[in-house]
């Protein structure tokens, strides 16, 4: 406790007035202030408020539902009446793919309903629903050599990993099984393919996420199940009880409609036509509040511009926040936004995208050349009063990547996320999930990478 109290004094103490009168020598600099306003001044606690604000009054913003547009509206006007610069949508053409109602009913060996989410981009079942026995396999290997088994049986990818090693890794392993397993179950004449949920921990959690179909075979609906309920059937199939489930699914794709990318700017004060891009996605999964995936990342992002706006400072470089449409049916909105601002590759000195949680921020994950994570490395030294100085490789993101395949550095929140893949995509994504104070944290990080990026001399080098 003492030695919290230690680390923790300094900083409070550069709040107070009597400090800046009796040290004047020690002028504050930027990324001090930018920490300051963050976590214990004028903005402790807003990037949470609004966000909760935004969550609990909205809800989650499934792409092409009028909610997401909602929180556009919502959003946008809230940017204008703070007085942020340039703020403005950017019209995209985004899918409209509506859930409606769904079940699993487990028939036999007994009656029970199962946890289960259709996943985005999925057919429906008819009125009928679709009534198959079932064939567990754990990858595709298996599937390809059980192959004749599954035809006209309701097939269950239920794929093993070790998550407590490697979340990240898993995520990708089992992914493969949520997105492509419907596909490859129709190659061998399945009827719906069922997936382990992609979690890294679950009290009967169903995730959902989107898939998608290879056109070379019948499109057959696709949910995922939760990992108990997924187990569950493996050991029925183990134990060679027969087992048959009632699937219904009223899942369908509606024609594109109209989304927007929200951005809003603080221009550069030499050199306004060279950017640093933020940003997070506005759209969610329609479960849960979308609080942390991504209505967190979404916020830091505004909140870095809002900082900056209050303490009236311009970096050298605009600094643009971007907050995405549509990103979980792929990078929809930013794909179409990379299209129309190709021209601002070689301006563009980095793209940030924080969309793997808001929690307590470590430091920054970048992915540059050698010279770039060197200049990296030397700001990090700025966040030393809240330790997230910490530069990682990595810095991925769906919306920025093609920015990133074109050469321009790329960088996300490096923070300590260790649960993310608990929540991620299910009903578990509420504010519940975030703490206000490691927001802060989180925001004050992000502001300060972003600024000391755009006020360097020179673009970053790539
Ligand atoms: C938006 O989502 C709500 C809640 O799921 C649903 O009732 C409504 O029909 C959706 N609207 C559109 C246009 O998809
Ligand atoms: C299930 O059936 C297979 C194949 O007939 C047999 O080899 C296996 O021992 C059976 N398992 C149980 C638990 O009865
Ligand atoms: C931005 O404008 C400045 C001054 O006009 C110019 O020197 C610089 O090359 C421009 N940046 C880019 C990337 O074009
Ligand atoms: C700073 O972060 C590092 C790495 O995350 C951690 O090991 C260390 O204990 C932290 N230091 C303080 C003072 O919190
Ligand atoms: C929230 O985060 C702060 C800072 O990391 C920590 O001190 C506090 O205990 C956390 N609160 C909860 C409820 O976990
Ligand atoms: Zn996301």
């Amino acid at each position: 406790m003492l030695l919290y109290l230690f680390l923790i004094l300094p900083v409070i103490s550069v709040t107070s007035r009597s400090w800046n009168i009796h040290d004047r020598s020690v002028p504050k600099t930027i990324s001090d202030r930018l920490i300051e306003l963050a976590t214990q001044g004028a903005f402790r606690g807003v990037t949470y408020y609004r966000l909760a604000a935004l969550a609990d009054t909205i809800g989650p913003r499934l792409c092409g539902n009028e909610s997401l547009t909602q929180a556009v509206d919502w959003i946008r006007n809230a940017m204008t009446s703070e007085g942020l610069e340039n703020v403005h949508v950017e019209q995209v053409q985004i899918p409209h793919w509506v859930r409606g109602e769904e079940r699993v009913q487990l028939i036999q060996p007994r009656y029970a309903k199962l946890s289960m989410l259709g996943l985005g981009n999925s057919v429906g079942t008819g009125s009928k629903g679709i009534q198959a026995p079932v064939l567990v396999v754990r990858s595709f290997d298996e599937l390809n050599v059980r192959c004749e088994e599954a035809r006209n049986k309701i097939v269950v990818f239920n794929p093993q990993c070790d998550w407590k090693a490697q979340p990240i890794d898993c995520y990708g392993v089992v992914v493969a099984y949520r997105s492509g397993g419907a596909s490859q179950a129709a190659k061998c004449g399945a009827l719906a393919s069922l997936s382990r949920s992609a979690a890294s921990h679950s009290i009967d959690s169903p995730h959902t996420g989107v898939m998608t179909y290879d056109s070379s075979y019948p499109k057959i609906p696709a949910a995922s199940l939760s990992v108990e309920h997924a187990d569950m059937l493996e050991r029925f199939q183990q134990r060679n009880q027969s087992i048959e489930i009632l699937l219904y699914m009223e899942a369908q794709t509606l024609p594109d409609v109209t989304g927007y990318n929200l951005v809003a700017e603080i221009k550069g004060s030499i050199l306004p036509n060279e950017t640093v891009l933020v940003s997070g996605h506005l759209d969610s999964w329609d479960v849960g509040q979308g609080a942390m995936d991504d209505g967190g990342g979404a916020m830091i992002s505004w909140t870095v511009l809002s900082l900056l706006h209050y303490l009236n400072i311009r970096a050298k470089r605009t600094i643009r926040c971007v907050l995405w449409s549509c990103e979980e049916f792929g990078g929809i909105g930013a794909d179409q936004y990379f299209l129309a601002h190709e021209d601002e590759v070689p301006s563009m000195s980095i793209v940030m995208e924080s969309d793997m949680g808001v929690f307590h921020p470590l430091g920054l994950e970048f992915q540059g050349n050698d010279k770039a994570q060197q200049i990296i490395q030397t700001i990090s030294q700025q966040l030393i009063s809240i330790n997230a100085t910490q530069v990682i490789p990595g810095g991925g993101g769906t919306d920025i990547r093609p920015w990133q395949l074109r050469g321009v550095p790329g960088a996300s929140l490096y923070n300590d996320n260790w649960n993310y893949f608990a929540y991620h995509h299910s009903n578990g994504d509420t504010m519940n999930v975030l703490n206000s104070t490691d927001v802060d944290l989180a925001a004050a990080a992000w502001a300060v990478y972003a600024y000391a990026i755009a006020d360097l001399d020179d673009l970053l080098p790539r």
